[in-house]
């Protein structure tokens, strides 16, 4: 194991790492629960231990987040800032009639304001949920109405471009409030300030009582249907994201720390905000687009000390080459960690050539709503490995016997799904409006993950595939039948199947297949036609990259198209089991 390994990052928690197998056996999350809250009250608000417990610890003062705009200008908000801010929000939601319990979203860039939304929405006792900017009408139709959201904050040009085009479709959704960007001509119809409310205001609120058990947060994920998956997050999920935050990213009191998801995304809320607040760091959010020489300078200039970031970001700095990266020097740069898709070997051993430490992968799922495998700070890193399982969590391999029971899988050369035990804090209550669902992700006592590994004899897993249609690209989860059903909503299509193929950088890309309809010529400019009805109603993001034209797609004989069958063409794998296919006798 000693040439494949690299060795742990100096000054982290070595005292309480160094032995992994005693830190599991002597680690309780009821122990955890206490070291967070300081009492052992029943009641516990995950907005409230992030901001207001740190102002009782004296961090009124300290800045809690720091934003950077595209002139470089910082706008400090401090946690005594985010405290008012977020009382502030709450009362506005008392003030517009909005019920304890009742779901709120925003839709914005990275910006202060979602920061108070989100926090005062979770000490008010509503559920928050944080939708992505970059999406399209369509996905965020259905997520407004799956969610049932009743207020939303946005932009009036994110207003105007995604969702007035809606609204009519969301009988649900009482109040959009504004946030100016400075540019407004004026308010839409339908809609208030936001400004203008929580300046009139309180700034005192006190925190509802919630419980462990009741929902603070929404995500949305993607399956394999076209239905997003809503998942919810209770507000127990603090004392997860809080001690892997400190056992996994190693954040200790008034260090810097820049989280590079967006929080439109589990990441950027787990990672990007509670967590890190909950051990009063200052953080870094940049509200540009990624751009390598900015990112360094970021790195630089803020003084980062715990970066956080993912595969597809590092594989583009990667690319714009090691010479950018030594242009610039990070002395207060101790730890690195990435997260989101397979972190390859190469690009950890980049992170000793360009950086001098290697990137910590680490594995997670919205569902488990924190860190569950990592490479510890503490802890040798394997590069290609995911890491063991985190202190508290028991992590297996296991494998589906034919009496419909589990088995762990014993040999390191075997692959198998990811399982996890349930009874950590962070796990999620529910897949929204879909008991059925929620229910088939457990077997046999465990939580099925749907990622396939390996797990050597040292407990490191090693990431093999997703074991469903999934698509992976830049990190975000896509399901291909939402895109799927968005292309069928053209004229011309008739047909379409969704697949992820490999791209060196965002580790899939989404590639669709189209029969036209008759009297329909697949030429360049309806692909450009078809290209441009998809990023419109989908977002970029979502939005295939490549579109080609098929006579006949490969279909089961009930009618299915099998992905599984064109994945295998277009990759050059073998095509399995053809039995079910059409046209087979
Ligand atoms: C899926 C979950 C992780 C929080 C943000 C994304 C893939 C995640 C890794 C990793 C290989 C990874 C899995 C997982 N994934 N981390 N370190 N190596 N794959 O949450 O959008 O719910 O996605 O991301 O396939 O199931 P998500």
């Amino acid at each position: 194991m000693a040439e494949r390994t690299l060795h742990k990052t100096p000054g982290s928690l070595e005292h309480y790492l160094s032995d992994y197998e005693s830190a599991r056996q002597r680690f309780d999350w009821s122990e955890s629960r206490r070291a967070l809250t300081g009492s052992s009250d029943p009641h516990l608000n995950l907005a409230h231990e992030a901001v207001d417990r740190q102002v009782e610890r004296g961090r009124a003062d300290q800045i809690a987040a720091r934003f950077l705009d595209r002139e470089w200008r910082r706008v400090d908000v401090t946690y005594g800032d985010l405290q008012r801010h977020s009382n502030q929000f709450a009362n506005v939601l008392r003030s517009l009639g909005i019920a304890r319990g009742a779901t709120i979203a925003t839709l914005l860039g990275r910006v202060p304001e979602l920061f108070s939304a989100a926090l005062g929405a979770v000490k008010a006792g509503n559920v928050f949920c944080s939708l992505f900017s970059a999406f399209g009408p369509d996905p965020l139709k259905t997520r407004l109405q799956l969610g049932h959201v009743q207020l939303l904050v946005t932009t009036e040009n994110l207003y105007r471009r995604k969702v007035a085009p809606i609204r009519s479709d969301l009988p649900e959704l009482r109040s959009v409030l504004i946030v100016s960007e400075g540019t407004e001509r004026k308010l839409p119809e339908g809609t208030s300030d936001f400004a203008c409310l929580m300046d009139g205001a309180s700034d005192a609120y006190q925190t509802t009582l919630t419980r462990d058990t009741d929902v603070a947060l929404l995500h949305f994920t993607s399956g394999t249907t076209g239905k997003p998956k809503g998942v919810t997050l209770t507000h127990a999920a603090v004392i997860a994201q809080h001690a892997t935050s400190q056992l996994v990213l190693d954040l200790h009191p008034g260090e810097v720390y820049w989280c590079t998801a967006d929080p439109g995304w589990v990441t950027g809320i787990a990672y990007g905000l509670i967590g890190p607040l909950t051990c009063g760091v200052q953080l870094i959010v940049d509200r540009e687009e990624f751009d390598p020489q900015r990112w360094y300078q970021i790195l630089e200039e803020e003084r980062v000390n715990v970066w956080y970031t993912a595969p597809t970001a590092i594989r583009m700095l990667m690319k714009a080459g090691t010479a950018l990266t030594r242009e610039r020097h990070y002395p207060q740069l101790r730890h690195m960690a990435s997260v989101g898709e397979p972190l390859n070997g190469e690009a950890v051993l980049w992170g000793v050539e360009a950086f001098g430490m290697p990137f910590h992968d680490t594995w997670w799922q919205t569902e488990t709503g924190a860190i569950m495998i990592a490479n510890f700070a503490a802890c040798d890193v394997l590069p290609g490995s995911m890491g063991r399982a985190v202190p508290g969590v028991e992590a297996q391999v296991v494998r589906r016997t034919a009496q419909g029971t589990l088995e762990v899988v014993e040999s390191p050369e075997q692959v198998g799904e990811i399982a996890l035990r349930p009874g950590w804090p962070s796990m999620f209550s529910s897949y929204l409006e879909d008991p059925e669902r929620y229910r088939q992700s457990f077997l046999d006592g465990w939580y099925l993950a749907g990622d396939l590994a390996r797990r050597d004899n040292e407990g490191y897993f090693w990431f093999v595939g997703r074991a469903d249609d999934v698509i992976k690209s830049a990190g975000h989860l896509i399901s291909p039948f939402e895109v799927e059903s968005t292309l069928m909503t053209h004229p011309a299509v008739a047909q379409v199947a969704v697949i992820g193929v490999p791209d060196p950088i965002a580790g899939q890309a989404v590639k669709a297949f189209v029969e036209l309809r008759s009297g329909f010529e697949g030429n360049d400019a309806l692909r450009r036609q078809i290209m441009g009805h998809a990023r419109r109603l989908l977002g970029a993001v979502v939005a295939p990259r490549e579109i080609v034209f098929s006579d006949s797609l490969p279909r089961t004989r009930s009618g299915k198209i099998m992905r599984r069958l064109l994945r295998a063409r277009e990759l050059g794998l073998p095509e399995g089991d053809l039995s079910t296919l059409e046209g087979r006798e």
